[in-house]
């Protein structure tokens, strides 16, 4: 019998978690960067009798993108997208974090949107560093809800000298990611298909151990301490979201982001995490 066929992006700790709960069954194409990790989850996964099939993929490339998508229509129309793939602010350069985290999922979305399948859905993981931000401006967000994927990365707002640190490339990528979910849904319902975000908080995956070891480690932990849930949160609790978001319960959810973060975003506006 022919499978449903789901493309993942990053062979990481939240991607197989989503992988796990709602990949059985499906013919699973999971691309990374580095094919090790990909290859190290599908072993993972086949083990367990699921059917996953690695391949090497970098998000901030459009070829790239184009080749995964053309692998996965191999099996059959796409008709589960989830997007886990990212550098975090302590693992790469703002250039890097601007170009795989906000141009890539950009270009992402975009290519899958034109071949999704009618019911299908998506989802992309952005962050709950994104919500810390200040408001954007009207302008400043329809901007990166809208230009074109390959004008994105010469907006002024992402110009190097507008951007701080690495944090602040990251918080616009995340930002970036979840205006672009809204503007595209607009084009997967003309499709019949939906697509969604989920902002998780500090979820413990080697890219959080990076951030804890990093720079902003103890900022991270203080987060976490004093959240409302006093704790960071697991990859399987960002699969229970997606579950809802990519099941049929989840029927009349696009366009939308799901803040998933045990509260760290209330506590930083009005809680004991307010700076
Ligand atoms: N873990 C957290 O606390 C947390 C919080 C908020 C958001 N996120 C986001 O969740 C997503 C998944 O992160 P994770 O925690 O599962 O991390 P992870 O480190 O377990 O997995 C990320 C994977 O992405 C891959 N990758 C990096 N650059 C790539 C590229 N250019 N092309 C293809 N693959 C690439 C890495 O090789 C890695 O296997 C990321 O977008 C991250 O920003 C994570």
């Amino acid at each position: 019998m022919k499978k449903e066929v789901m493309l993942v992006t990053g062979a990481g700790q939240i991607s197989m978690a989503i992988a796990r709960r709602i990949g059985f069954g499906k013919k699973i194409i999971l691309g990374d960067k580095k094919i090790e990790n990909a290859n190290a989850i599908a072993k993972i996964m086949n083990e367990a009798g699921y059917d996953v099939e690695p391949f090497e993929m970098d998000l901030s490339s459009r070829e790239s993108i184009l080749a995964i998508i053309a692998e996965a229509e191999k099996y059959g129309e796409i008709r589960y997208l989830v997007n886990g793939a990212g550098v975090s602010p302590s693992q790469a350069p703002i250039e890097a974090i601007l170009k795989v985290d906000l141009y890539g999922t950009a270009v992402l979305l975009e290519e899958v949107g034109k071949v999704i399948t009618k019911g299908g859905c998506g989802v992309t993981i952005s962050s709950q560093s994104g919500w810390r931000m200040p408001q954007l401006t009207a302008e400043q967000d329809r901007q990166l809800a809208t230009t074109p994927a390959e004008e994105l990365l010469s907006l002024e707002i992402l110009k190097p000298e507008n951007i701080r640190d690495t944090l602040h490339a990251y918080q616009l990528a995340k930002r970036c990611n979840e205006k672009r979910v809204m503007a595209e849904c607009v084009k997967w319902g003309e499709r019949g298909a939906r697509l969604n975000a989920i902002a998780p908080g500090i979820i413990v995956t080697p890219l959080a151990i990076d951030e804890f070891n990093g720079p902003r480690g103890d900022f991270y932990k203080n987060m976490f301490a004093k959240c409302p849930a006093g704790r960071p949160g697991t990859a399987d609790e960002v699969a229970n979201a997606a579950e809802l978001l990519m099941s049929d319960r989840g029927a009349f959810i696009t366009g939308s982001t799901f803040l998933i973060d045990g509260g760290a975003t209330a506590s930083y506006f009005y809680g004991p995490l307010q700076p």
